[in-house]
């Protein structure tokens, strides 16, 4: 059963929605060659707790950390380290979520540091591109095929693949729920969407082939032949006449 949520409901989710946007561009803004991913996730669990807000990935099944930060290869879940340093050149995808008032926002964003290749550069271009035109599928009366089939058909295009192991999802009370949202499919197929309902759509693309390897960390997913990976995500609520980005920050927020 997918979920429709109220107004009310929507409106905790509005806030953490947005506390996690504002928080992903102040760290896009702190992704330069040097910086380490455990100082990326520090930052973000400290603007998440400051805001009277929960981390929403830290404990999940395990997940020892308040922020995913995917490097190249790496396409999600990324385990902050100090350890790990950004370097010219690499592509940095961030993943963040975060509970209000028992109400879940989720969103992703990949960004280069420093000068990187042209083929990095179409990657992230892409992927954010592939987002837009599965929000644009968003409204009461379309399948939930005709949003996974616009990334597809978009990478596809683009000589691009897509992961096909990890799905977008359902929001809301929790992380996930129903319905599962591949970034593949076919047009007119799946469930009717309906205003209310509250979904987390993120296209996963790799510039070649899409199979992925699990490292021995059990969490991080690389793509398996080495090729550069991109990601990024928002949480949407679906409205009369479309959807709304709940994941925007600062004048798309409106303040
Ligand atoms: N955006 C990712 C997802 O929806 C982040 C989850 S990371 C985890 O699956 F650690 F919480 F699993
Ligand atoms: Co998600």
């Amino acid at each position: 059963m997918i979920e429709i949520k109220t107004p009310n409901e929507i409106a905790s989710m509005r806030k953490a929605s947005r506390l996690v946007a504002r928080t992903l561009g102040q760290l896009k803004a702190m992704v330069r060659p040097g910086v380490t991913t455990a100082e990326l996730n520090d930052f973000a669990e400290k603007q998440i707790r400051g805001a009277g807000a929960e981390p929403a990935f830290l404990g999940y099944r395990g997940y020892p950390a308040t922020l995913c930060v995917s490097i190249n290869e790496e396409i999600v879940h990324g385990i902050p380290s100090d350890k790990r340093v950004v370097r010219k050149g690499d592509i940095v995808s961030l993943d963040l979520g975060a509970v209000c008032e028992g109400f879940y926002g989720d969103a992703a964003l990949t960004v280069a540091a420093g000068e990187v290749s042209g083929g990095a550069r179409k990657l992230v271009a892409v992927t954010e591109r592939s987002l837009e035109l599965a929000l644009e599928q968003v409204r009461p009366g379309a399948k939930l095929g005709d949003v996974s089939s616009a990334v597809e058909r978009f990478a596809l295009e683009n000589g691009m693949s897509v992961v096909r192991e990890f799905t977008g999802h359902g929001i809301g009370r929790r992380l996930h729920e129903e319905p599962s949202i591949p970034n593949y499919g076919k047009p007119g197929t799946g469930p009717v969407l309906k205003a209310g309902m509250t979904l987390a759509i993120e296209p996963m693309l790799c510039l070649g082939r899409a199979e992925i390897i699990i490292r021995n960390d059990g969490w991080t997913a690389v793509s398996a032949d080495g090729s550069l990976a991109a990601h990024c995500e928002h949480t949407v609520a679906v409205t009369e006449d479309g959807c709304e980005i709940l994941s925007v920050s600062g004048e798309k927020a409106g303040g």
